[in-house]
């Protein structure tokens, strides 16, 4: 018990020392996910003045029902190594668990499964899991972070398809799983459906956590797909995607047009034309097959005008269009 209570204080303060630290990692022998004794709301709030530290913009789970219907979501976990970036008070103390201190936007989770056989990607996915409870503010760089390892199959994706069960604003985990037509399709609704099957599987209503916010909280899962819906390297995707919804409630055009500069505007019209759409659809009615289809000229473009992928049309880059002049060679 005492050894419970010191571990959980140390976790806390990690927690609240730098935000976005915790990485437990558990090895499930246990299928059912035994949660220690929780402390109470009042006294956590007590000794560790989580109401005066409103500045960590961090949500804590501290409700039991809660957290197990969070890690619920993630399936059947009997075996797996689990990697919780949950920063609750709660943390399930075990024999089996590791815990790593570190930036989880910095931290490097290649050789962390020391006890996890790699799978091939087209096979079924390892026996992983990535649970978290993040700040909202790291939550969204960080899943964008993922994408990209996931794309290159690096970081916890070296050892195949793994799985996420993340929280989100309820607003943000919408917008992920937002289809073609939907008003909260964006570029994160790509960005994760091109490469993932993702799913919002639970809602948390915000007031079981602490301090609650001031919305709901969506509970994301994401399986990484065997063949991405997009086949273009992710930097490439990300530009596209990026630029068509600059601008929201006009034409793709008005977006796409941004990738080119002056002297090569009529590229814009030409990639459109080859990709068979329409320059008047507006960009939540392209689908990812379309998508696909302007990376993929995109990318031949980039390839035919050096300097071309660097270019962005804010910046008053006097060597860009010297650069373009050169295309070709
Ligand atoms: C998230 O917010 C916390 C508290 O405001 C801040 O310390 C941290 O730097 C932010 N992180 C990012 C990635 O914006
Ligand atoms: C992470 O670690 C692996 C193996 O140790 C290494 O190959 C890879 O380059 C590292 N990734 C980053 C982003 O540092």
């Amino acid at each position: 018990m005492i050894t419970q209570k010191v571990l959980d204080l140390t976790l806390l303060l990690i927690v609240i020392g730098i935000p976005v630290v915790l990485i437990g990692l558990h090895n499930m022998s246990n299928p059912a996910l035994r949660l220690p004794p929780i402390p109470t709301i009042q006294e956590l709030i007590r000794v560790y003045k989580l109401g005066a530290r409103k500045r960590l913009s961090q949500n804590f789970l501290l409700n039991q029902a809660a957290i197990q219907k969070l890690v619920n979501c993630a399936g059947d976990l009997k075996g797996c190594s689990v990697c919780e970036t949950l920063s609750s008070a709660y943390t399930y103390i075990g024999k089996n668990m590791r815990i790593f201190h570190g930036d989880v936007l910095k931290f490097n989770m290649t050789d962390t499964f020391t006890n996890v056989e790699k799978r091939d990607w087209h096979d079924e996915p390892p026996d992983v899991h990535i649970i978290g409870n993040l700040p909202f503010n790291i939550s969204t760089p960080l899943i964008i972070l993922w994408l990209r390892q996931i794309s290159q199959r690096q970081g916890p994706w070296s050892y195949g398809r793994t799985r996420l069960t993340l929280t989100f604003q309820k607003e943000v985990g919408e917008r992920m799983v937002a289809d073609i037509m939907d008003k909260q399709r964006s570029r994160l609704s790509i960005m994760c459906q091109h490469l993932c099957d993702v799913k919002v599987k639970h809602i948390i209503p915000g007031k079981v956590f602490v301090p609650a916010p001031k919305v709901d909280v969506s509970v994301v899962t994401f399986t990484p797909l065997r063949m991405p819906r997009i086949t273009q390297p992710y930097h490439i995707v990300e530009k596209v995607v990026r630029h068509t919804f600059h601008y929201r409630q006009k034409y793709c055009k008005r977006g796409l047009e941004t990738l080119f500069p002056p002297d090569l505007s009529h590229l814009c019209g030409e990639m459109l034309d080859k990709a068979d759409i329409d320059p008047t659809t507006r960009p939540q009615q392209l689908s990812i097959d379309e998508f696909d289809r302007l990376c993929s000229i995109y990318s031949s473009y980039c390839e035919e005008y050096r300097g071309l992928f660097e270019y962005y049309y804010r910046d008053q880059h006097p060597n860009s269009v010297e650069l373009i002049a050169t295309a070709g060679d």
